[in-house]
């Protein structure tokens, strides 16, 4: 059979599988089986999932989870996560507990601007441009009337609509740099929508329009969530030294790019977790953040923190574009329940929450690396990983738990005192 085939998208499910089994995978069942086992019994359901994407032969399954105990904002809140990384759930809770009894996480968002861009090229007078944008501005929010209707009745539409001269970053280059506020709407669609219609009706025979898109820097679609206590609060013993070795850890995140991606990285641990749960497009969250870290021309820490007068405040400002209706958040049955879950949020309160998961897991990262390291932690849910995937009992998995308390957990050593359990009995 050829590697390479024309047509394919229009074959159903069973000869797409039979293709690519035969192609690739010499015509080997089990991989049928396999690909088949996933298949929801469900038919509407699966149904529902094909559709999502071109092509679908099968379901990629993400555990989905909750962390209790989370209060924001005076509000107590379960959160789903949907992750494949062993600690990041119990992490969150464990860190949502500690903060419960100590007056909880505080958020609020500062800003929900977003941002689309007409990109065009234009060789001609600077003065003449900016006189023909004036006389057409106009009509360039008449052209959008029909398709910002409905997100102006719920309060939302095109904010501004801005000419600017990049030309001294591209030669020729200036661009229409257009503001939305999409409500409780992610709002992609709506802001492309009107994007396309604004630069049908820019026409002049001198402008070039390349391409209009939304921007995934949102740098004006901001929360900021925090917690605070007093230092003696934070640690059982030695707080004082430990809060300042955990400042310490965000300061070497700013002074470090290196650092500062692996800590951005746990924060986003949370963030995704939450933001694929609840249906939420996590590239562009992953995007929008790593490029807000970088705003000052270094990449640094997305999260901060202080002792001040014995108050260890410890904070987080990032960027988060999300709906809490529309596309995925209104399909999958799984995103509505999460948040249902949530108590249906706005797309601020939202932002809010993720905000805060993001907190919590650099919280719970920065505490276990300041203290006893990480791999304590992670080690031990490696371990009942493993001990999972060699079929043991409750009995040999309680053995095997105790017995590994203080010895060095890797695949070989449990394997091997697995099997000696074993065989010792
Ligand atoms: C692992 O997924 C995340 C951490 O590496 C984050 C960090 O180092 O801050 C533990």
């Amino acid at each position: 059979m050829p590697k390479t085939i024309s047509g394919f998208s229009k074959f159903n499910k069973l000869e797409k599988i039979n293709w690519l089994v035969s192609s690739f995978f010499y015509n080997d069942e089990n991989v049928k089986d396999i690909l088949k086992q996933y298949w929801n019994k469900n038919e509407v359901l699966q149904d529902l999932h094909d559709d999502f994407i071109e092509n679908t032969i099968s379901n990629f399954y993400l555990p989905f989870a909750v962390a209790p105990n989370f209060v924001i904002n005076g509000k107590e809140y379960t959160i789903p996560m949907t992750i494949e990384e062993s600690s990041v759930v119990a992490a969150a809770s464990l860190v949502a507990k500690f903060w419960s009894t100590r007056g909880g996480f505080k958020a609020e968002v500062i800003s929900t601007t977003k941002i689309g861009q007409i990109h065009f090229m234009y060789e001609g007078d600077e003065v003449e441009l900016k006189n023909y944008f004036a006389s057409k501005k106009e009509d360039l929010f008449r052209v959008t009337t029909a398709i910002t209707k409905n997100m102006r009745k719920r309060g939302g539409g095109i904010l501004n609509i801005e000419l600017r001269n990049k030309t001294a970053e591209l030669d020729n280059y200036y661009q229409l740099h257009v503001t939305f506020d999409t409500v409780d709407s992610m709002g992609a669609n709506f802001i492309n929508s009107c994007l396309e219609a604004i630069a049908g009706e820019f026409k002049k025979e001198d402008i070039q329009i390349v391409m209009c898109i939304l921007s995934n820097y949102v740098p004006e679609c901001l929360v900021h969530a925090e917690v605070s206590c007093n230092v003696n609060d934070l640690y059982a013993e030695n707080s004082e030294i430990l809060a300042q070795k955990f400042i310490q850890a965000i300061q070497i995140a700013n002074a470090e790019p290196h650092r500062a991606v692996t800590h951005n990285k746990g924060i986003m641990n949370g963030i995704d977790a939450v933001v694929i749960a609840t249906g939420n497009d996590f590239r562009a969250i992953e995007a929008g953040a790593h490029a807000y870290a970088s705003r000052s021309g270094k990449y640094k820490s997305l999260t901060n923190a202080t002792i001040e007068n014995g108050i260890f405040k410890f904070w987080i400002e990032i960027p988060l574009a999300l709906g809490t209706v529309g596309g995925l958040t209104s399909l999958h049955p799984l995103s509505k329940l999460s948040l249902k879950l949530l108590g249906n949020p706005s797309a601020k309160e939202l932002m809010e929450i993720i905000a805060v998961a993001g907190l919590a897991q650099n919280f719970a990262a920065l505490r276990a690396l300041t203290t006893t390291g990480i791999q304590k932690g992670h080690m031990k849910m490696h371990l009942t990983n493993i001990i999972k995937q060699l079929g043991a009992s409750e009995e040999e998995k309680s053995f095997l738990i105790n017995y590994f308390e203080n010895k060095t957990v890797t695949h070989n050593a449990v394997v091997e005192a697995y099997n000696k359990l074993v065989q010792d009995k």
